[in-house]
């Protein structure tokens, strides 16, 4: 046989791209089970199609163009990708199936649509179904087109003819390079049709957005290997029980990575909530025992968020744990604190944890509002009305500064808080900006408890 057009075989490891010449059960790179699928390995063809040299260039000697970004209006969406969309970009959206990826694209196409030209390849619904979906939305700008395609091949031919100025692929996972064997949504398909793509914007300059699925553990199938090939990738989450999604940027070239959008799916499609706070907050209620607010802060932006703690007598041998919304291993590493530091007899309790709204917690200044949400639930005495908590603490009991006091001070003013407790050693570099908010600076867990509680 002709070893130049011998075909290769090779085990592919659905989950992070691994390749095997065997199967293999379980993968040895990022240890999941029974994701090794069979593919047909032939040349990228984006690695075929040699380009030719360019010479080196002078770094100083740079000039940059005026940067221009083109706002979709939708000021969640704007700031998240920092300022609009950049020309010529490849944007990723990812999200679980259902989550709204498909609304949010086709809000802001129509949006952008009254401007420019728009190609929105539809490789998941059929035209009907997204017309369907137009008419919820109220959408109906004129240069706004539809294309219910699976063929990467057409789809890029279709975009070269055509030069729109966008165009969005929803979704990844079912379009397909016919170059390659294997089926749709699988790793080689999902990473050459990006590849495929990326060409296609950068080489005729045409703004992309690509909606992808997020499979059950987290990651967009053909996961990680997405990520470094795109400009921008944004996950859309939220509780499908709550109407509330959160848009987080977690790679941005073109801008910070740290920025969260907040919407509501609504009858007509998506919403942006402008203050978040006030609909976090607004189901609270007051003085129950075991519910605290913190200021969390996303990015630039502080949102205070409702903890609720449920501490109970354990009705069985092994007492439960449960947490939503909050990394359940620092809940517990703060409950061995209260134990051990603070006397408070935990570990013989069932103990369930929640942050209301469905909204998702990971910054350790969340940790001493935990701490006093569990001390309020245990003691059965509610926290004083109108007061928030912020700070990190450590293994000894101790209490440490976090960033930006200030934003998340202001926040809490706004919504009309009275009483906050803080690190000590924030208090240190606050201005005077706090205005009409008592603030106490606490250094170890044992203060804000016998501050809270102790008459
Ligand atoms: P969709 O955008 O199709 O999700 P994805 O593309 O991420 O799979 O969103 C589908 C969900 O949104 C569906 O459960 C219905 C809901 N929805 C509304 O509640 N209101 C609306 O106006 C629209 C268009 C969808
Ligand atoms: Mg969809």
């Amino acid at each position: 046989m002709n070893g130049k057009n011998r075909e290769k075989f090779l085990f592919v490891c659905q989950a992070c791209g691994h390749q095997s010449p065997k199967w293999l059960g379980k993968c040895p790179n990022c240890d999941g089970w029974n994701n090794f699928v069979e593919e047909r390995v032939t040349p990228l063809s984006s690695a075929r199609q040699a380009s030719p040299a360019t010479a080196p260039c002078q770094l100083r000697s740079l000039v940059l163009p005026q940067e221009t970004r083109f706002p979709c209006r939708i000021g969640e969406l704007d700031r998240v990708l920092g300022g609009g969309f950049v020309p010529g970009s490849l944007t990723l959206i990812g999200g679980d199936p259902g989550i709204g990826k498909s609304t949010l694209l086709l809000q802001c196409m129509d949006t952008l649509a009254r401007a420019a030209k728009v190609l929105y390849v539809t490789a998941e619904e059929s035209v009907q179904q997204v017309k369907l979906r137009a008419d919820r939305l109220g959408a109906d700008a004129e240069q706004l087109y539809l294309l219910a395609e699976t063929s990467m091949a057409r789809i890029v031919e279709t975009a070269r003819d055509w030069k729109p100025s966008f165009l969005v692929v929803d979704s990844i996972q079912t379009v397909y390079s016919h170059e390659l064997q294997s089926a749709p949504g699988t790793v080689s398909q999902v990473r050459e049709c990006c590849g495929r793509l990326m060409q296609l914007a950068k080489g005729e300059g045409i703004t992309t957005c690509i909606a992808g699925h997020v499979t059950k553990d987290g990651a967009i199938a053909g996961p990680r290997l997405l990520e470094h090939m795109v400009d921008t990738v944004l996950y859309f989450e939220g509780d499908p029980s709550y109407p509330y999604r959160i848009l987080r940027a977690v790679k941005n070239r073109f801008g910070s990575t740290n920025e969260i959008g907040v919407f509501e799916m609504a009858g007509s499609g998506l919403r942006e909530v402008p203050n978040p706070s006030e609909i976090f907050l607004q189901e609270r209620p007051e003085e129950a025992p075991g519910s605290i607010v913190v200021p969390s802060l996303e990015g630039s932006r502080p949102i205070l968020v409702e903890l609720q703690a449920l501490v109970s007598g354990a009705s069985f041998g092994t007492p439960q744990r449960s947490t939503i919304g909050i990394d359940h291993k620092r809940v517990s590493l703060l409950i061995a604190v209260l134990e051990k530091r603070a006397g408070l007899p935990l570990m013989g309790q069932d103990i369930f944890f929640n942050v209301a709204g469905g909204v998702r917690l990971d910054e350790p200044a969340a940790d001493l509002g935990v701490v006093a949400a569990l001390a309020s639930s245990h003691l059965n005495r509610p926290a004083p009305p109108r007061t928030l908590f912020f700070g990190e603490v450590g293994l000894t009991g101790e209490v440490r500064a976090v960033a930006r006091p200030d934003i998340r001070l202001n926040e809490a003013e706004r919504l009309g808080f009275r009483h906050c407790f803080l690190p000590a050693g924030n208090l240190k570099n606050i201005p005077d900006a706090a205005g009409s908010l008592q603030l106490t600076g606490v250094s170890c867990i044992g203060e804000v408890l016998d501050q809270l509680f102790q008459s």
